[in-house]
């Protein structure tokens, strides 16, 4: 855990950059933030600084204090009380905004629906009478396991507004994620749909989530949207399974919003730790809601006619956030779009940007780095001039994927803020101000007002200039309240390396000599493959649940594409014949355990896994050979000659 981050080519690469782009003189004039005071202010007094957002929204009864910090347990806006469904649509319902599109979708078949602030406003009230027509009450958590459709979204406010908590599965896990998931915050009710569409295929999400439902208890009765006009089989079981079409038809459009405490649980959403098994963090209503809607009022400089698009699946933060809440409470118009870039073209993505005359433009760099692959062709036929402003999140973004989408994307005038955050920070933490920020290539620049970042080292010491550990060193409105029923876990995990309640990233950083912060990537057994997080153990996990397998070790190498790939070291059983066939069987037999974005993509059988004398795997030596590096010091190791083995292998490998 506390080895120095890697440094790779390409990270080196990073590093000499020395490029800046400032905000044009157009862009800078009419954004909503253009004052540099915002900084000095909001470090002075955060909390009056948040509690000027929280003023923005609506609230049943106001709060009495804005922060109780008691490390590491931090309470925002404590006494107030609000309901989340009710700033995302109630009051845009209730205002000019009435007709305004709150989501434009498009499924990746071609269908299309758009839905009001008042459509979304009726639909939401009527499936959260839908859930407690079937007893979900406050406090029961409830699993969405649906593929991004209008529904996903409903469905989630309708928990919202009676106090469920939502734990929303992506649709591309497994029968056995899903599971482990519902069991560990004992779901009442699921929430999928018959399928999704993926590159022209249908993902059968029912029948995975009858194989996940076979072994769990807590689930009383699963709902099912039926995705479309397209027929996919289903089997429903008689007094379990339900179609949400025949429940919505019988419920009322008047559902009251119950009124939650500023510290009740909103959702869980699982991500993937240093351990085997995944961590259900914790977000609570009043903070998050406030972090949500500051940034995404501030970073996407949202106005009243932006036509705004995040391409990330509700399945993970990104969604919950930047889709969702974050967007949904700033009154703005949400495109949502189901499918694949490449589907049925690679300019899908530009298609819809024109279709809908999108200005405001989110993704990963992985996607960018996709896009550049297949040329500047695609968008070069279709019509970019509506964008106005360009972002990406997930994993660093190399200067190359950043000055593409700068000249290709963006035309040189729209501003790009690279947005770092996490699952457990609930909303963005170090990222430009579009109408402020000079911003350097592979830089997410400057922390959010109001959020204390810094570079420590294992002591603790600050690093003013240089590497080290990502830390933060205040608490925020929209910071994970938990580790669902892992009280252990989180203080563990978050506030152990360092005293006085800072919280530990995972992730290396360096900050240059104009205080900005340049992101270096995980410094845990976490591994970012196309913007997902993996814990190596997970798929270790997975390996050696074949029976053919006695030993794996997993780790991240770069890939071109997708940011990190992931390298699985194996030994086999004694007797076990080792063939590509067998790779390939592991490769699925991972897919079918975890979901697809697990799948190894190199399976190196070896006799021995490099070991220290007492036994620990060294796992620097296996990124090194995965990385096609020289090996640096191996006299630690019980056996020296393995890793000369396994390096003459990989080689042979890669060809
Ligand atoms: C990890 C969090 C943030 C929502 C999507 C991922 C990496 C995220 C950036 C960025 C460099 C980034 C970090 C972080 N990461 N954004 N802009 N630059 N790295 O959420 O699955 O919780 O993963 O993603 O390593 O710790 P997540």
């Amino acid at each position: 855990m506390s080895e120095t981050p890697p440094v790779s080519p390409e990270i080196d690469a990073l590093l000499q950059e020395h490029r800046v782009f400032p905000p044009s003189e157009a862009f800078r004039a009419q954004a909503a933030v253009n004052d540099p005071e915002v900084y000095a202010r909001a470090a002075a007094d955060p909390e009056a600084f948040w509690e000027g957002f929280a003023r923005e929204l609506e609230w049943m009864r106001p709060w009495t204090r804005v922060l109780e910090w008691t490390p590491p347990d931090a309470k925002w806006f404590t006494g107030g009380t609000l309901n989340a469904s009710v700033n995302c649509v109630d009051r845009h319902a209730r205002s000019a905004r009435r007709n305004k599109a709150a989501l434009i979708w498009e499924g990746e078949p071609g269908d299309r629906r758009t839905l009001t602030y008042f459509d979304l406003f009726r639909q939401v009230s009527q499936f959260a009478n839908v859930l407690k027509s079937l007893g979900v009450t406050k406090g029961d958590r409830v699993a969405l396991y649906l593929p991004l459709i209008p529904e996903l979204a409903i469905a989630m406010l309708a928990c919202a507004r009676i106090g469920a908590v939502h734990s929303v599965v992506f649709g591309g896990f497994s029968a056995e994620s899903l599971r482990d998931r519902i069991n560990d915050s004992q779901c009442r009710l699921l929430v999928t749909a018959d399928g999704g569409f993926r590159r022209g295929h249908v993902v059968a999400l029912k029948q995975v989530a009858d194989e996940a439902v076979a072994d769990t208890p807590s689930i009383e009765t699963v709902i099912v949207v039926q995705r479309g006009q397209q027929d996919i089989p289903v089997v429903m079981k008689d007094g379990r399974d339900r179609w949400y079409h025949d429940l919505m038809r019988e419920a009322s459009h008047d559902c009251p919003p119950e009124e939650m405490d500023a510290e009740d649980m909103l959702y869980i959403l699982y991500t993937s730790g240093t351990t085997g098994k995944p961590k259900g963090i914790v977000h609570t209503t009043g903070g998050y809601l406030v972090g949500t809607y500051a940034t995404a009022k501030w970073v996407f400089d949202l106005k009243e006619d932006d036509v705004y698009w995040c391409t990330a699946d509700i399945g993970w933060v990104t969604g919950h956030s930047y889709v969702v809440y974050g967007p949904l409470a700033n009154g703005a118009t949400v495109v949502m779009y189901e499918g694949a870039p490449d589907w049925p073209e690679k300019d899908r993505f530009w298609e819809i940007v024109e279709r809908h005359g999108v200005t405001i433009f989110y993704t990963a760099p992985t996607a960018i780095r996709a896009f550049m692959r297949w040329g500047t062709d695609w968008p070069r036929r279709r019509d970019l001039s509506s964008l106005r402003l360009l972002g990406s999140v997930g994993e660093p973004i190399n200067p190359e994927a950043w000055i593409w989408y700068h000249l290709h994307i963006g035309a040189e005038r729209c501003p790009i803020v690279d947005t770092w955050w996490q699952t457990e920070t609930g909303g963005m933490m170090i990222t430009p101000l579009p109408g402020l920020t000079a911003t350097k290539p592979g830089s997410a620049t400057h922390t959010f007002p109001g959020i204390s970042a810094e570079i420590l080292n294992d002591a603790g010491e600050p690093v003013p200039v240089g590497g080290g550990l990502l830390a933060l060193t205040k608490p925020w409105p929209a910071m994970l309240r938990g580790i669902y029923g892992d009280r252990d876990r989180f203080i563990k995990q978050y506030f152990s390396r360092w005293p006085g309640g800072i919280y530990f990233t995972g992730d290396g950083a360096k900050r240059d000599e104009e205080g900005y912060f340049w992101l270096l990537g995980r410094v845990d057994d976490v591994i970012n493959v196309a913007g997902h997080r993996l814990g190596t153990m997970e798929v270790e996990s997975a390996l050696v649940d074949h029976p053919h397998v006695a030993e794996a070790a997993v780790v991240g190498r770069s890939h071109e594409i997708k940011g990190q790939a992931i390298a699985a070291f194996v030994t086999v059983k004694e007797g076990v014949a080792i063939s590509e066939a067998l790779g390939e069987e592991l490769k699925k037999h991972v897919a079918h355990k975890i979901g697809a974005i697990a799948r190894p993509d190199d399976i190196i059988f070896a006799a021995d896994l490099p070991k220290t004398r007492s036994g620990k795997i060294m796992r620097r030596l296996l990124r090194d050979i995965a990385e096609g590096k020289a090996i640096g010091d191996t006299t630690t190791l019980a056996d020296p000659a393995v890793v000369a083995r396994l390096k003459e292998q990989y080689l042979a490998i890669e060809g």
